[in-house]
């Protein structure tokens, strides 16, 4: 999964965790399934897959919602690895909000009228992942949704249909950024899948990086913040040997990465420790607004 975060979320002096939710999230990609006899069913496709899932479930009472972006259980059309799948994340799913969204291994297939024509999902067309699991989409064949919940709106995007502009997607995704509330949700994700692995990104605006600071934002944000949050299981990508300037973290290790609204994100690897973390504390001034001299000091936020 890649999610970035939209810079504001940090603490808002109006609302404290008495008010709402305050919305500790847990987010990753191909999180996947995984034997726990020791059989290997499947090459041992996802050697983080039960890693994460008993990582996730140790701390499950400091979570309000989790996230999976994508690529659940590898099923790619053998159902049985959906029951699988279903009864390993059940203590999680049983207990929290359990938000899906769509991966090549739950959609792909050629002429279907997906983006891409490939045979990743073996056939299943997103049919048993939206059967499965509910999610707040409009036309539930397409996997993109919104949802507030605490302090945060969630953009779900489905990387697998075509969000280019003048698409369907590209108008919910506009949509969905433009209407958010910034009073009540000053955070704000947006989310879709594909990549493999963890690496987060200084603030970027016009694809320039905007601030040399590396983990504790403050003051007027002028940019987003990029996290690819992909090492819920499945193996894992390589990285290009030159690193960009952009890349302020990389953690060639599984893992998800947990949200919390008020000011602290922080990625869990394998053993549960925390190698990278950033705290966004944000001045609400809306730096898109500005005029040539000025900027209007508040955003519908403060
Ligand atoms: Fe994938």
């Amino acid at each position: 999964m890649s999610c970035w975060t939209e810079p504001s979320c940090g603490a808002s002096p109006t609302l404290s965790r008495h008010h709402q939710p305050p919305g500790r999230t847990r987010c990753s990609a191909s999180s996947s399934s995984a034997e726990r006899d020791g059989s290997n069913e499947f090459a041992n496709y996802q050697p983080g897959s039960l890693n994460t899932t008993d990582r996730l479930v140790e701390d499950l009472d400091n979570y309000d919602i989790v996230f999976h972006i994508g690529d659940m259980p590898y099923a790619n059309g053998y159902l049985s690895q959906w029951d699988q799948f279903t009864a390993q994340v059940a203590p999680i799913s049983a207990k929290k909000p359990y938000m899906i969204a769509s991966g090549n291994h739950e959609r792909d297939w050629p002429n279907t009228g997906g983006f891409f024509d490939v045979k990743d999902s073996g056939g299943e067309c997103g049919v048993p992942a939206e059967t499965m699991y509910y999610y707040p989409a409009e036309n539930r064949a397409n996997f993109w949704y919104k949802v507030d919940y605490g302090l945060f709106r969630f953009c779900v995007a489905d990387s697998e249909h075509d969000w280019r502009e003048g698409t369907p997607q590209y108008r919910f995704v506009e949509e969905c950024l433009s209407t958010v509330d910034r009073k009540h949700q000053p955070c704000l994700v947006f989310a879709a899948h594909r990549v493999l692995g963890y690496e987060r990104t200084s603030p970027l605006y016009q694809s320039q990086c905007v601030s040399g600071e590396r983990s504790h934002y403050s003051g007027t944000m002028n940019g987003t913040i990029f996290v690819v949050a992909g090492g819920g299981g499945s193996h894992l990508s390589g990285y290009t040997t030159a690193i960009p300037k952009w890349s302020v973290f990389r953690d060639q290790d599984y893992g998800f990465t947990k949200l919390t609204a008020f000011n602290h994100s922080s990625k869990k690897s394998s053993d549960g420790k925390v190698y990278d973390s950033f705290t966004i504390h944000r001045d609400y001034r809306d730096v898109l607004s500005c005029v040539h001299d000025s900027c209007f000091p508040t955003t519908l936020a403060t």
